[in-house]
């Protein structure tokens, strides 16, 4: 795909290295197109989870650009950043609640961070609409994490994540170790959001080819620190690519990652 103002993200040329050697991503480019949901997939250790702290601008490349709606990266200061990093969404494997806040506070949090501009009968309005929005029943609204099922936690997370109603949506492994009916409630819950939300664009990072196939406009695979095939799912089943080959027989209705190579819980939530 050709750089455009349709991009979302514009990636050229990333390069990162933490020690000088070895390089995780290596060359990579990549763009991802505004308004729709667009998986990245590959084997465990490839990068996935560097490329997102990328384009969340959580790591810094050793070269290469990353354009995120309109704005070159590397190119801003720490607040234009932080300015930047709150029209993204995110959620990650753990959902890393905080323990002692209820849904309702959990989700307030970011607003009391970012929108002070807000009273706080109108942070419980818009906490209440999003929580309902992420398919929590309202009777749940005063729990605390420790007093709701792993289902419920995944929909609280996604409530604060919507909760600045960002332009883009991002999950690194939503569903790793989640059951089958939790896995699908969450890829659900991913396609609903992005539907409802128009021009919303949502990045998945995924184990799960299936999913990937199900809930993603497009599938980015990496390898070897660049995309080995971007497209659509018919054409990652008419994919010629030996690898993609492999991973597509391998990966429907299969876990692709070993469970002990599952990242810890991330800092940056
Ligand atoms: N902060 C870091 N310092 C050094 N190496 C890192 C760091 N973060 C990730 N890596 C390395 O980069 C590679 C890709 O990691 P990651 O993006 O987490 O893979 P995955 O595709 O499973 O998400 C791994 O070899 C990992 O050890
Ligand atoms: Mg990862």
């Amino acid at each position: 795909m050709e750089v455009n103002s349709n991009s979302s993200i514009s990636i050229r040329h990333l390069k990162k290295t933490f020690d000088g050697k070895d390089f995780v991503l290596n060359d990579l480019s990549l763009e991802i197109p505004r308004g729709k949901i667009t998986v990245i997939i590959g084997y465990s250790g490839t990068g996935k989870s560097v490329l997102l702290k990328h384009i969340l601008g959580l790591l810094k490349p050793s070269s290469g650009s990353i354009r995120v709606l309109g704005q070159e990266l590397t190119e801003l200061d720490v607040d234009d950043l932080t300015k930047l990093r709150n029209r993204f969404g995110m959620l990650f494997q753990y959902a890393a609640l905080f323990d002692d806040m209820t849904a309702m506070e959990n989700v307030m949090f970011p607003l009391k961070e970012h929108r002070r501009d807000l009273n706080k009968v109108q942070m419980q309005e818009i906490a209440r609409a999003r929580l309902t929005e992420a398919g929590l029943s309202d009777k749940h609204f005063l729990k605390l994490p420790a007093e709701m099922s792993g289902g419920m936690r995944k929909r609280v997370g996604l409530a604060r994540a919507l909760a600045l109603d960002p332009e883009i949506l991002v999950y690194d492994e939503p569903t790793t170790g989640l059951d089958p009916v939790l896995t699908e409630m969450v890829d659900n819950l991913i396609v609903s959001t992005h539907n409802l939300r128009q021009g919303t664009t949502s990045i998945v990072v995924s184990h799960d080819l299936y999913a990937a196939f199900r809930i993603g406009d497009y599938v980015a695979m990496l390898d070897n620190g660049r995309v080995l095939l971007h497209g659509t799912p018919q054409e990652f089943l008419e994919s010629d690519i030996d690898l993609v080959k492999r991973f597509v027989a391998k990966g429907v209705r299969k876990e692709l990652e070993p469970k002990a190579s599952a990242p810890k819980p991330t800092s940056v939530e």
